[in-house]
Parts: C-alpha cells; structure tokens; sequence
C-alpha cells in the first residue's frame, strides 16, 4: 500500500467560502458512523456501531449527537479536551470551525469522505478524512492541517481522531510490556477523569505500551461475544491515546501523535497530514475486532506480504550471537536445507573494517563485510544459499551509528545531539542514533539497503533492526526554531526513506525488528512484511506474547522461531521440543538456535514440524483468527485456531501451560466453522516416536466442535496439539 501521506505538501487552490450542512452515513459491509453539520457548525458526530436505518432512526430514539467530531480548542467547552489545537501567528490560540465542503472520492476497494472546515477567523484549513472499505469493516480517519497565514503556526496538538462512545460497563484493552515480555493485554474498566496512554521512545513505540486499543462496550472484555471498537494508531512514533469520562453520558476517545515536546511548526503555506488511525467496530468480542484488523492488513496495512506466506528460516542470532564466520554460516545453511525450510539470515555480526563487529559496543554504520569472517564476501554466502536450494537473507541497523565507527569518525554531525551537551549512549555503551531528519541521512540509510542488493541481487530478505531510543534529543539538521519538530520529522524522514527503498525493491522481504517487538505497528508495516515479535523465544512465554500481538496482527506478520533449551532468557527453562514447535507453528514459523546443539529428537521433530507446517501454512498465515481460551484466564491450557475463507479448512493449536495433579482440563470448544458441516481431524506435528492420538481421523459436525467441544488428551508437562480440521 502506498501510504506515505504526510507531510508537507505545498497549499494548493483557494479556500472554500460556503457553508455546508447535511447528514452523512460513512458505511463498512457491517458498520456504520454517522456525522452531521449544522449551518455555519463544525463536524458533529452521531453514532458507530452496527448498521441502523440512518440519523432520523437515533433521534426518534433520543440519542444525544452533539459531540464535535474534531473537538477543537475554542470551539470545545472547557471541561472537554481538545483534539486539536493551533497557536497562529498571532499568538490566538483559538479554532473555530465550520464545514465549508463535503466531498467523496471513491477508490477501487473504498471510499474517503473528505470534510473540510476553516476557521472563522484565522486562514487555517482542517479537513477530516474517513476512509471506508468496501470489504472489510475499517474505517481509517486522519486529519490534515493548512497553513495560510503569513507566518509559522504551531499546531499544539494534532490528534488524529475522536470518538464518542456512550457511557456504560467500558473497559479498555491495550498492550503493555517491555523487552522481551512484549504485549500483555492490560485491561480495566473506563472510569471518571482522564486515562492516557501513550509511548515516549522516540524511535520505537510496541515496546512498554503500544498504540492500539480495544474498547468492549458490554462490560469485561470477551473474547468472541459483545460488543467492541478497536483502534490502531497508524505511527511509529511517539503517541498518546486518551480517554476522557467527563460526564455520565460520554466517554471520549483521542488517538495522536503525542505533542510533548512536539508541538509542531507549520510553516506558511504548507499543510500538515496526520498519521491514520484505523477503526474497527465488531460485535463478536475481542477476536471479531482482531479479524478485522488481520483483513484489513492482509489487504490494505501491510499490503506486501498481503495472502502471502512467508518463508520457513533459520536466524543466525540466538545460535552464535557475534560469532559468524563463513563456515559457521555456510554449516547453518546445511541445516536449514535438511530441516526443509527455505531461507537462512545471517543477524548481527557480519560487518565492519576498520572497527570489526565483535560486540555491540563498535561497527553499526561501517556496512562493508567484515573480511576476516567473511573472505568471500557476501557472494559465497548467496552461491552457497543457491546451491542449497534456498534463498539468503542479511541484518542490518541502517538508523544506528557506534562511536567506535569509521560513519561516527566522518560524520560526528548525523547524530542526534544538542551542541555542547554530553552525550548519552545506548547498546554496548557506544551507540547513537542518526539524525533521519538529515536528508544526507536519507541517503546514506537508502544507499545501504541499495549497495547491498545491487552488489548482491540474490539477497532475499532483510532483517531491519532499530535497538536504541532517543536519549539525546537535538538535530544539527534542523534550525534553532524547529528542533521541536524533530521527534515528528524523524519518522517522517524514515517513512520517506522506506517508500524509497519500497519503490526501487517492491519484493524484497524485509522484516521489522527492534530489540525485538519494539516496533510492531501499523505506522511501519506499509513498508515492511512481517516483525519480530519478541527476542523471548521461550515457548511458554511466546503463547502469551503472541497471543496479545495477535489482539492486531496477523499470524503472517508474526516471526515465531523454535529456540534452544535450557533457556538464558527464562532462567534455564527447558520445554520438550514438541510444545516449542507447536508454539511457532501458530505463526511465521522459522527457527533461532544453533543445530548443531540439538539432540536427535529435537531435529526429528523440527523436520516433522516444518513439513508439516507446509501444509498447513495457507489457513495459519492468512486463515481467521479465533482465539479460544486465554492463556491470562490461567485455565491451565491455552487454545487458538484458524479457519480459511471458505471454512473448509482450520488448524486448531492447544497448549498446557499449567501442570498438577487432579488438573481441570477444559473442554475446548472451536469457533468458525459452518455448523451444519462434517470436519476430520487429523493430528499434526505427533510427538516423535509416538502415534497420533484417538481424537486423530475422526469425524464431527461443526456444531458439535463449535458447542460441545473436545476432550484433549494432556497428560504430561508442556503437553500440546495441532490439528488440521477438514471439510
Ligand atoms: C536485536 C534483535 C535481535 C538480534 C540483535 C542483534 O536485539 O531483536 O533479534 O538481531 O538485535 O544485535
């Protein structure tokens, strides 16, 4: 998808003059929001929710619809917040808008209702954008900012959209974590005054919290009944979500680029375009609103990698971390090739001359192979990935420079700093972040990614990783008068970069990574095919890391890799080889240990894994997403499934993630499936050396799956299944 808005674009044609009144329905195949203007009014919004007969239906119903759709500072009471708020030129801090034109512009799968208000006062333009899909129940709303006065506004803050939602038993879902124990659903019940939630990294914005949320509206969040608004903030900077309860009839919902230390410089006759947040409105649970972002990825938020699955690998990182050398890569690739899987990426550890890549303390910027582990260069790498009939990927950290570094020793000035402050430094104590609002730096990031892949036109895939925050905050780029812009111009600058690299290599795969999920999100994934969804590849951790990730992408984005045991990140912690292939089963399987370390039984199984997740990989990678028993319901087992489009085919995945005595195993009960027809079981991915169990080649209606439910066997410590079901 091209999404690159932004930005900056110069002001074209002249401001509109009339006033427009009317009623609009925005409509999805399932959904429905409502808007209306009065004369002379700003933009009201009305209602979102399931299709009704129209505006007449909620006002014979006594529906207040009063609230500004973009509340503005000036027009919005004083006890409400603004979503959006202006210092003009001269020093007026007020909006007051009005709807000037009302227009629709339809594309092949949607359409965008574009509002466009103007201040009663001052030149400043506001148009309101939503975009409806045909297909699948998103709407995407963004706002964008002219400028016609004679000098710079400051837009203090630019929320993206606002919602309006009647007061009840709300509760509020949003993903929290930090490195390595990534997305953990957190939810709470919406109360009175102001919750905000919001991220400050500067560089990564899934880490700690992430910038989507799901709203149920009929009391605790469920996972397949009731009511629910999801919301992903389309930015992979910082951002704030907020919540206001002001009264006993609304609850208030913002979404924006956070302004702390961002109130934006607009300079005359330039506009601004916010980021998109993208709406979802579903009445089956936490799962129907997941579905609907995982279809509207697939088609439209990570348009690449689309109804495409991604390849079967083998990451270098967590089996040799900086030890790389040409043997050890080229023995690496035997064993992926014997495994069956596809493609094999060299991580970290490859590069640097002057100052070789031993650690992390040098050599980021420095993009040439390091000779002494890599004699051949790249070229013998990608010959021996040809020879061995599978495809050759390579990590990079282009936005990242080390002071120990031939970029840092020529080019001191790309980083972010401020003059005559000490700096601070990252990973191994060395690391800096370059300045992407520099479009020397621009430059210099595209020229990596284009030197390695037309001197290397057999490298496949790229890993993108991003490992620092920004600590030092301050841009020799940009002018005295515009450092606050930096936070924001930063992702401008990278989006750029990437559309960039996007235009010139549209097949390359490129996963995002950074320090593990830190930027898994929808500002990003426009440009990239798949995240790393945690450095924690422990199995028993990643059923519930993957289960919060899964609450907005999809299994095809979601890099899952079978680790090594006992296990450094979890204290040692040893899980049978089968549970952990399960556990990357559910999503874009790869595996991340050295092979040369694994037992017999741990690379009979791996084979079995990987063959058999070829036939199962279509319905994982693009099926839908049913969520069955939460592993934070500590039920003592957890449980998810795909189903394909047509529902003929699904792949159910159950994991024990509690083990004692006398344990309760629940039933479990499918989802999905048509009721009225016949599906067969198979069992997948058998334990080696055992046979498949009882339940395996039995046939059942879909009603009986989806009410009644199966009894597992799970006797043993990590016990777990996969079955494929078929119609
Ligand atoms: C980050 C990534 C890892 C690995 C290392 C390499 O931590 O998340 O997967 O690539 O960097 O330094």
């Amino acid at each position: 998808m091209k999404r690159l808005f932004l930005l900056l674009l110069p002001l074209m044609g002249t401001l509109g003059a009339a006033a427009w009144s009317g009623d609009v329905s925005i409509e999805t195949p399932n959904t429905m929001l409502i808007l209306h203007a009065g004369e002379g009014q700003d933009l009201r919004m009305a209602y979102y929710g399931l299709r009704v007969t129209g505006l007449q239906e909620l006002r014979n119903a006594g529906a207040d619809l009063n609230s500004s759709a973009l509340p503005a500072f000036g027009t919005v009471d004083m006890v409400g917040l603004p979503a959006l708020q202006v210092l003009h030129a001269d020093g007026d801090l007020n909006l007051e808008l009005r709807v000037d034109n009302y227009e629709v512009k339809a594309e092949s799968a949607s359409k965008t209702h574009i509002f466009t208000m103007q201040d009663k006062l001052q030149p400043v333009t506001v148009k309101v954008f939503y975009k409806a899909y045909d297909g699948v129940d998103i709407i995407e709303t963004w706002t964008e900012i002219v400028n016609a006065e004679k000098k710079a506004i400051t837009l203090k803050r630019y929320d993206s959209g606002h919602l309006v939602m009647r007061q009840g038993d709300v509760w509020i879902t949003h993903m929290h974590g930090n490195w390595a124990a990534e997305a953990e659903p957190t939810s709470e019940p919406l109360t009175g005054g102001v919750k905000t939630i919001r991220n400050t990294d500067g560089t990564r914005n899934a880490h700690l919290d992430a910038p989507e949320v799901m709203v149920s509206l009929d009391g605790r969040p469920q996972e397949n009944s009731g009511r629910v608004i999801g919301a992903a903030l389309c930015w992979s900077g910082n951002f704030e979500l907020r919540f206001n309860t002001i009264s006993h009839k609304e609850h208030h919902f913002y979404a924006g680029i956070d302004p702390q230390s961002s109130e934006y410089v607009l300079d005359p006759k330039q506009k601004f375009e916010t980021p998109h947040l993208a709406l979802t409105f579903s009445n089956e649970g936490l799962s129907g609103a997941s579905r609907n972002f995982h279809r509207w990825a697939r088609t439209e938020g990570m348009t690449h990698r689309g109804m495409k699955t991604g390849d079967i690998l083998l990451n270098s990182w967590e089996g040799l971390y900086f030890d790389i050398d040409e043997a050890r890569m080229i023995a690496m690739m035997d064993d992926i090739s014997k495994f069956g899987g596809e493609l094999f990426v060299m991580d970290d550890g490859w590069f640097g001359d002057k100052y070789p890549r031993k650690d992390d303390t040098s050599s980021l910027g420095d993009w040439v192979v390091d000779k002494n582990k890599l004699p051949g260069g790249l070229g013998v790498l990608t010959k021996a990935a040809r020879e061995r009939g599978i495809k050759f990927g390579i990590w990079i950290e282009p936005e990242m420079v080390n002071t120990k570094s031939e970029l840092y020793e020529h080019h001191p000035e790309w980083v972010l700093q401020t003059k005559g402050r000490e700096l601070k430094l990252g990973r191994g104590g060395t690391q800096l972040v370059l300045d992407m609002t520099n479009p020397e730096v621009q430059d210099f990031v595209f020229k990596i990614v284009d030197d390695l892949l037309t001197q290397n036109p057999e490298i496949a895939y790229i890993k993108w990783d991003a490992n620092a925050s920004i600590q030092n905050f301050g841009s020799l780029y940009l002018p005295k008068d515009r450092q606050q812009n930096l936070y924001v111009d930063y992702h401008l600058g990278l989006l750029k970069t990437l559309q960039r690299i996007r235009d010139k290599y549209p097949d390359i795969v490129i996963q995002d990574c950074a320090s593990g999920g830190g930027r898994a999100n929808y500002g990003l994934l426009p440009y990239f095919d798949e995240f790393w969804t945690s450095d924690n590849t422990d199995a028993l951790q990643r059923v519930f890391i993957q289960w919060g990730t899964s609450l907005f992408f999809p299994a095809n984005a979601m890099a899952c890799h079978i680790n090594h045991c006992p296990y450094w990140n979890t204290g040692g912690r040893v899980i049978p080889i089968k549970f952990r292939c399960d556990v990357a089963m559910s999503g874009r399987l790869g595996i991340e240990l050295q092979p040369k370390d694994m037992t017999d039984e741990e690379r009979q199984q791996t084979s079995t894994c990987m063959a058999d997740y070829k036939q199962l990989r279509q319905v994982v990678q693009t099926g839908d997403l049913y969520r069955l028993i939460s592993p934070y319901d500590h039920k003592g087992v957890s449980s998810l499934m795909y189903v394909d489009d047509s529902h003929r085919q699904g792949v159910l995945f159950v994991y024990k993630i509690d083990n004692y005595y006398d344990q309760p195993i629940p039933r479990i009960r499918l989802a999905g499936l048509n009721p009225d027809a016949t599906y067969t079981l198979t069992e997948k991915n058998v334990r080696v050396s055992q046979k498949p169990c009882s339940l395996s080649g039995k046939r059942f209606t879909g009603r009986f799956l989806m009410e009644v439910g199966l009894e597992l066997p799970l006797r043993e410590e990590y016990a777990s299944r996969v079955f494929f079901i078929e119609n």
